[in-house]
């Protein structure tokens, strides 16, 4: 049973994951600020995608551009003219709506606005989602700018500057993780869609003639990523998109989705953009973007290959899977069992009691420990609630300092899922924690 989302979302407010922004201020337009627990987890989601698709391969390379870069960018990738949404206005009571986001009423055939069920709508308009600003003290058009609603062009427009510097050639990716802005006109379901957010992505160069194939392996690459962190298959599947529904750049696209507690659901698009935007970018900035494979002789522009995740959403998803219900002892007990890679922390350290006797050995074994995983230390209230609130925000493992441990030098470790308690001397710990985590 998936859970209900009111329950996520409430322990992401109640636990420190995610809280709306400026509340103080009664919020700000579907805009989040990720919490202490929050800022730990969508770490380790970034830093989990990018141990698989740059640390643990050798044809992948990293890039961090710019947020704010050159107008031209987007004139040359087609977003200034095709990064739009059909939108219409109520007459009635003035919201607007995407107008493919209404469905005509199955009684009269009108379509009704959803907000006051007025049918006085006016014809769809295109209205870009780009945030526009001004660079510099002058706000006139040539100081314009735009917040990047994808960060992929960072890697087309440095496409050159990475061939040269970093010894790749085709087939090779340039991974980015980073913010990304889009003027959403219908944020909501939580930090699902937002109008600020982050995203990993991978532009993959190929020789064309290859693009099938790695347009096959990246899906299969893709989805497997998710099952491993522990989304359970079932709840995932892979989408192709039909071709009505494929962006102005892409050949091919299939989405992973994943099953939220309303329905299916994009994670990631993975897209076979082919040399749209290298040709795009050549010759709107007349520079050659292409390679020559010297042991061919062979000139060409590199096909891409876009595996494009939302870190933010992808998070959320994460969430929700772990989310679980049961009983420990009679008690109700809520458990988030994420995947420890994903957990805001590894290991809690628990003096049973404030005692000064304990503290001394529980802040040793705690400096034991926090070079190797992120711990949380806590030494108020029961033992069985401090438990409860590890449980409830995913911590896999609690190591206990009891009063028996000033004697024998031993602490009790207790795993978050089976809740199973055992005694592993101090000296013995980091091997032991290793051990479980698989470090
Ligand atoms: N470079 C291709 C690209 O940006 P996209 O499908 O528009 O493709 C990729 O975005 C991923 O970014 C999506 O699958 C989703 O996870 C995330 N994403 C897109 N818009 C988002 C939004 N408004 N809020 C949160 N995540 C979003």
């Amino acid at each position: 049973m998936p859970p209900e989302m009111d329950d996520v979302v409430n322990l992401c407010k109640r636990r420190g994951f995610v809280f709306p922004s400026a509340e103080i201020y009664g919020g700000f337009r579907s805009t989040y600020d990720y919490g202490p627990l929050g800022v730990l987890m969508l770490r380790n989601v970034k830093d989990a995608w990018w141990r698989t698709m740059v640390q643990l391969r050798d044809d992948v390379v990293g890039l961090d551009a710019a947020i704010l870069s050159s107008p031209r960018i987007w004139a040359a990738s087609g977003h200034l003219t095709t990064f739009t949404d059909p939108l219409v206005d109520c007459r009635n009571c003035k919201e607007r709506w995407r107008a493919d986001h209404l469905e005509p009423d199955p009684e009269d055939g009108a379509v009704h606005c959803p907000n006051c069920g007025s049918t006085d709508l006016t014809e769809p308009r295109s209205f870009n989602l780009m945030f526009k600003t001004y660079v510099g003290p002058v706000e006139d058009d040539a100081s314009v700018a735009y917040l990047r609603p994808e960060t992929a062009q960072g890697q087309f427009v440095n496409f050159l500057n990475v061939l040269q510097t970093s010894r790749k050639r085709p087939p090779f990716g340039i991974a980015q993780i980073g913010k990304s802005f889009r003027n959403e006109i219908t944020p909501g379901n939580f930090v699902f869609r937002t109008r600020e957010f982050e995203q990993m992505e991978l532009e993959f160069f190929v020789p064309p003639s290859e693009a099938d194939r790695w347009f096959e392996y990246w899906c299969r690459e893709r989805l497997e990523w998710y099952v491993k962190l522990g989304i359970p298959q079932d709840q995932l599947r892979l989408r192709p998109h039909a071709q009505e529904e494929l962006s102005h750049y892409s050949s091919a696209t299939a989405d992973v989705e994943f099953s939220f507690p309303w329905g299916w659901g994009e994670l990631e698009g993975i897209a076979n953009r082919t040399d749209f935007d290298l040709r795009a970018h050549a010759e709107a900035s007349g520079e050659r973007l292409d390679y020559l494979d010297q042991t061919t002789g062979e000139r060409y522009v590199p096909y891409v290959i876009e595996p494009a995740a939302g870190a933010t959403r992808t998070m959320m998803a994460f969430l929700i899977a772990a989310y679980d219900t049961d009983e420990i002892g009679g008690e109700p007990r809520t458990v988030l069992r994420l995947d420890h890679r994903l957990a805001p922390y590894q290991v809690a350290v628990l003096p049973l009691s404030r005692k000064d006797t304990l503290v001394p050995t529980a802040r040793e074994v705690l400096g034991l420990l926090q070079p190797l995983v992120m711990c949380d230390y806590d030494e108020t209230q029961s033992i069985g609630r401090r438990y409860r609130r590890q449980d409830e925000i995913g911590t896999p493992l609690c190591v206990t300092i009891d009063f028996d441990t000033l004697d024998d030098r031993e602490v009790t470790i207790r795993d978050r899922d089976t809740t199973q308690q055992s005694r592993v001397p101090i000296d013995k710990l980091v091997e032991e924690i290793k051990g479980r985590l698989v470090l």
